[in-house]
């Protein structure tokens, strides 16, 4: 079965909320599921047009994950298996194709109300905050770095969860201050022990992740879990390793094809690089859904199925 590209889906569960890219429906008080629809942003704005398979792409790539750092961090994924959600949640059998491949059965959590950012490239507002003031979450950095230089170590630098507009930037110090010292360590920690992993992992297969987000959570006993995606071309920054050049903005390995024609129709005055968007050509929608593909050979090694 192939299935059509989607803008959004309409499950017939509880939808707890609308995200800028999934959908988030209660499944009952221990389980929610977690549908990736084919919208795409960029500029922070949503195009119109849904890419073919990146919702079944980012539900993928952080099932990848999940399986392959249990070991690392325990995590809310119960399934990514179409087949295996259908058969415990029987009405959405008439619903298959909507949800095939983009959608993740997971445990509910409360989640914590931080993002867990780790940086191991200088890049976006990092490299705003480090050219202005010289330090990164508010600790001070070498001199002389160059915009997306290698960090090494990484760096740990968390944001608020802002419910609308942009999340900020904090140090781990307010962290520690709201969640108390330990429970913010084992966070960090947690963190970069899943980035780690997955950059590695991600380098040697031709993709830089320059930095990424993780989103926890604490379950009825009060175990922390890893909730939310994972090291997703959505979560993160991709960047093709092979045209790494330190020195200015790299391109994305996902959406580049996208911001060159948007970045080319703001040049030309023919789009003001806000809401709403302006029409895709299917050249640029077919080359997005393209790399996504590409992202999801790269980092899993196999190639994403119809049917997974
Ligand atoms: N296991 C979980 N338990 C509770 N909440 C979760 C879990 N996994 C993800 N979430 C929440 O689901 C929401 C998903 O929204 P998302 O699609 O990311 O929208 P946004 O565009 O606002 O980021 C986030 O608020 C995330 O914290
Ligand atoms: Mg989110």
């Amino acid at each position: 079965m192939t299935a059509r590209p989607l803008a959004e889906s309409r499950l017939p569960l509880p939808l707890l909320r609308r995200g800028k890219v999934r959908e988030v429906y209660e499944v009952d008080a221990d389980h929610l599921l977690l549908v990736a629809s084919d919208r795409v942003s960029a500029f922070d704005v949503v195009m119109r047009e849904p890419i073919a398979r990146k919702g079944a792409v980012l539900t993928q790539i952080s099932a990848f994950w999940f399986e392959r750092l249990a070991g690392v961090v325990p995590s809310h994924y119960v399934s990514a298996s179409t087949d295996e959600i259908l058969e415990r949640l029987p009405a959405l059998r008439s619903r298959a194709e909507e949800i095939q491949g983009r959608s993740m059965l997971v445990r509910r959590t409360h989640p914590v109300p931080f993002e867990c950012v780790v940086r191991g490239y200088l890049s976006g507002s990092a490299w705003v905050e480090y050219r202005t003031a010289g330090t990164l979450a508010g600790e001070a950095l070498p001199d002389g770095l160059l915009e997306s230089a290698r960090l090494e170590p990484p760096l740990f630098s968390p944001a608020t969860k802002a419910e609308s507009g942009h999340d900020l930037n904090v140090t781990f110090e307010t962290m520690a201050t709201e969640l108390g010292r330990e429970l913010t360590t084992r966070l960090r920690d947690s963190s970069f022990a899943l980035y780690r992993a997955g950059r590695d992992h991600a380098a040697a297969r031709g993709i830089i992740i320059a930095d990424t987000k993780f989103e926890f959570g604490l379950d009825r006993e009060g175990a922390l879990l890893l909730i939310d995606e994972v090291m997703t071309p959505d979560s993160s920054r991709f960047w093709p390793a092979d045209q790494y050049r330190p020195g200015g903005p790299q391109p994305s390995f996902d959406k580049q094809p996208l911001r060159d024609y948007l970045a080319g129709l703001r040049s030309e005055g023919r789009w003001n690089g806000e809401a709403p968007p302006p029409p895709l050509p299917n050249a640029v929608v077919d080359a997005t859904s393209r790399r996504y593909l590409e992202a999801y050979r790269l980092i899993t090694g196999r190639e994403l199925g119809e049917s997974s």
